[in-house]
């Protein structure tokens, strides 16, 4: 069966409020009123995010011999942020509506008076994105410290202590995961432009004049593992950069058709040996790799790939949401989201709650358990219950009916097809773990 990939009904305020309904993402603080652009993830949402972490995690970490993983904090030593550039130039151009004073992003609106109610805007002043904390009891310049606005200056930070307590060799990467923090200007459209969000960031360090082929080497790969998911290849396009920033020497972004059009989901930069030098320099600590085969030192360059974990997420739900028009004539909503990083991977459902039936399906769902996700449920019509799952994107639900009590087989029901198959209770377990393990993915990267 082919299913659409987007369905064109779909925008942002649909999916933050099936999000909510069905407990993927709350608004932060709501019984306050809400804090604007910061998001909770509720109990499938913090499933389903953690899928897709582990799926980046065993391709980019364990799947690899040449890469590493750290987690550094998030508050940093000030300097760090005056040799990345950030404290000089980390802004954005605010203008402001001097009727109704609200305010937008200069680059993001393509007129001089206000969208909302056409009143004039005030000339463009930079407004600074880093949030600013204070550490230890005095408020003051000294004790000014700042949440990271990406998570990679942890990572070239670190850069010595790896080349000194392992055995890495340029080339060799380090991967990160981590909260990273932007105070935007307008920060809507739900999880995908947030204040406070997640960044799974890679850095690949090479030898310098090699960039360029490891560059193009990450276009290639970081692309294949978006197209792992298997949401749809036409939903995914690159779009090179014109004007690089001050690092750089080359950059794209890898684009997702999300419902309000093409944008960026990922970043891939050839930052040349910018921060390196930087940290370097303000640092006054010699931050350079010795080559044992050539007998030569050199500061390396860096390939950086840099995904906002949130818009994956909206990425995956997005492409996921389908309104099916069945053949008896009903619809049905169902989340096709890929099984290997579906939030709940399968329930156990007794026809009904007597006769043995529960007793028997719980045998297996306790059994089950602790392989993987799962949900137990007993309550209503066997069809609606179908309908539940699928509107969470349970890829199987297992059956217990009164043919199981005489021949010990259940009813395995796939989600997209509907159809239903007749399994042993013996080997029930291996054939949900083989259709739904992260290992389908990653073979595929
Ligand atoms: N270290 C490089 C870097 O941070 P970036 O293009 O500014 O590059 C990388 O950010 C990724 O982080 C973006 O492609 C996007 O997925 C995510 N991201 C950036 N700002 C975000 C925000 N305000 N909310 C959610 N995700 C964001």
């Amino acid at each position: 069966m082919k299913l659409a990939a987007i369905d064109s009904s779909l925008d942002i305020e649909k999916i933050s409020s099936l999000c909510k309904r069905r407990g993927f993402v709350y608004q932060s603080s709501e019984i306050y009123g809400g804090l604007a652009s910061t998001w909770d993830y509720g109990p499938l949402g913090v499933e389903l995010k953690r899928n897709v972490k582990d799926h980046w995690w065993n391709t980019m970490v364990w799947e690899r011999d040449d890469m590493v993983g750290l987690d550094a904090s998030i508050l940093m030593h000030p300097d760090t942020w005056r040799a990345s550039g950030h404290l000089e130039s980390f802004t954005d151009p605010l203008v402001e509506c001097s009727d109704c004073n609200r305010r937008y992003r200069e680059d993001h609106i393509e007129t001089k008076v206000c969208p909302e109610c056409s009143g004039a805007l005030t000339e463009p002043r930079l407004f600074h994105l880093m949030f600013k904390t204070f550490m230890g009891p005095v408020e003051g310049d000294a004790s000014t410290v700042y949440l990271r606005p990406e998570t990679a200056q942890g990572i070239f930070l670190n850069f010595l202590n790896v080349i000194n307590s392992t055995r890495v060799k340029v080339p060799f990467g380090i991967a990160q995961i981590g909260k990273a923090f932007r105070n935007e200007i307008i920060a809507r459209q739900f999880v995908f432009r947030m204040r406070e969000f997640e960044q799974m960031e890679m850095q690949f360090f090479v030898e310098p004049g090699k960039e360029m082929n490891f560059y193009d080497d990450w276009k290639d790969k970081r692309m294949k593992w978006h197209k792992s998911l298997d949401l749809g290849d036409h939903l995914y396009r690159f779009h090179n950069h014109e004007n690089l920033a001050h690092y750089a020497n080359a950059a794209c972004d890898i684009e997702f058709l999300f419902p309000m059009g093409f944008k960026e989901l990922e970043g891939i930069h050839s930052r040349t040996d910018f921060d390196l030098k930087s940290h370097q320099k303000l640092s006054g600590k010699k931050i350079n790799y010795y080559d044992q085969k050539t007998k030569s030192s050199f500061i390396p360059y860096v390939i950086e790939t840099s995904v906002g974990l949130d818009r994956l997420f909206l990425s995956v739900l997005s492409a996921s949401y389908q309104n099916q028009k069945l053949k008896n004539g009903t619809e049905r909503i169902f989340l096709k989201i890929p099984f290997e990083i579906a939030p709940i991977k399968a329930a156990i459902l007794p026809l009904n709650a007597k006769d043995n039936l529960p007793e028997k399906a719980k045998l297996l769902y306790d059994e089950l358990k602790t392989f993987f996700n799962i949900q137990y449920d007993e309550k209503d019509s066997i069809g609606k219950r179908y309908r539940r799952q699928d509107a969470i994107g349970t890829p199987y639900c297992i059956t217990f009916d009164y043919d199981t009590l005489k021949d010990n087989s259940v009813t395995i029901r796939n989600r997209n097809s509907m159809v239903q198959d007749r399994v042993l209770l013996s080997s029930t377990k291996d054939y949900i773990i083989n259709n739904v393990s992260i290992d389908n993915l990653l073979t595929q990267v």
